[in-house]
């Protein structure tokens, strides 16, 4: 299967490649014993630092946490808060579309940050905003978050 717009590595600039190996070196990480389908996201702050994440399954399937949601709540605990730029990589198929539920919790931070969805046979390159418009959002009493 051949996707429209996949990208090789060698049509990004020189800071995607590395959310894309940093993406790539996660997915080695996944604890995925029940599914066997390893995913790894990298998630890059405004300030340049990358932060990364896998799959983490659990026995009660509903505990378990996508890669994208791993990586971005290392990036908030570290104080960052507006994502750059996404990428979640897995080494089989199908490539890793963004689940829902990480599309609402990217929704939060991301605003239109392109979205790199990564494997072996390259890249798909999208912008946050078209993967989930018309996201559900509150606007609150300014405070510190
Ligand atoms: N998964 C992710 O980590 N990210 C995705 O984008 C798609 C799905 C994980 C959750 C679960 O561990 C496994 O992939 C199969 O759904």
């Amino acid at each position: 299967m051949s996707e429209p717009g996949l990208l090789a590595l060698a049509q990004l600039s020189a800071q995607e490649r590395a959310l894309v190996e940093a993406a790539r070196a996660a997915s080695e990480r996944a604890y995925a014993r029940y599914s066997g389908y390893h995913v790894g996201a990298a998630v890059q702050a405004e300030d340049g630092r990358l932060f990364s994440g896998c799959n983490v399954e659990n026995a009660s399937y509903g505990a378990t946490m996508c890669a994208e949601r791993s990586a971005i709540f290392s990036l908030i605990s570290a104080g960052a808060r507006r994502i750059a730029a996404v990428c979640v990589y897995a080494p089989a198929e199908p490539m890793a579309m963004p689940c829902g539920m990480c599309r609402q919790v990217m929704s939060e931070f991301c605003h239109d940050a392109p979205v790199l969805v990564a494997g072996p046979r390259g890249v798909l390159r999208r912008s946050f905003a078209a993967l989930l418009p018309d996201a559900f959002r509150l606007e609150p009493e300014e405070r510190q978050s």
